[in-house]
């Protein structure tokens, strides 16, 4: 059997309570595993813990308790092997739609011109090839100014 891509046993996330007096346990005792291209699903109802869950297996909050691993090494800071799509908008609104997509590998201090090349490769991959760069942050801006403009 292939090593799991991820793999989260008994985790735990304890946060502070709204009054910042107590704890406030989100996840409690999680044991998932993912293998190699496999495609899981979490499910629960809303505050259930599944973003924390998401947020701990990319490496963006470490558990109070449990273990994670990622490819069978234990998961230290950011998980370098998963990409994250934020539940909410979590664009630059001031970047184009290529800047956006360069940003991650910019900040990683990938050199301009590599980060252009698979910025524009993964833009064609997921069909946006086509378009100009900053042809997104313009459709935005069209669609909240609409209203604004239209009068019945
Ligand atoms: N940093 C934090 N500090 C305190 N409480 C938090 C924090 N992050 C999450 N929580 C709480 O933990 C619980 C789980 O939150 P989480 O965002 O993981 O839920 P979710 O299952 O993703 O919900 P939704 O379906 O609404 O996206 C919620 O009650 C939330 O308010
Ligand atoms: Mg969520």
């Amino acid at each position: 059997m292939p090593e799991a891509a991820l793999s989260l046993d008994n985790v735990s996330c304890v946060f502070a309570d709204r009054d910042g007096k107590g704890e406030y346990v989100a996840v409690k005792d999680a044991t998932l595993t993912v293998a190699p291209g496999e495609f899981v699903s979490v499910v629960g109802p809303t505050g259930c813990g599944k973003s924390t869950l998401l947020n701990v297996g990319a490496g963006l909050l470490a558990p109070s308790s449990g273990s994670v691993k990622v490819f069978g090494k234990p998961l230290q800071g950011i998980n370098h092997r998963a990409g994250y799509m934020f539940q909410g908008e979590a664009l630059f609104p001031w970047r184009s739609a290529l800047s956006n997509v360069m940003a991650g590998l910019e900040f990683e201090g990938k050199p301009k011109a590599e980060s252009e090349a698979l910025a524009r490769e993964w833009m064609k991959r997921v069909g946006l090839g086509a378009l100009k760069t900053d042809t997104l942050i313009r459709c935005q801006v069209a669609c909240a100014s609409v209203p604004c403009w239209h009068k019945p």
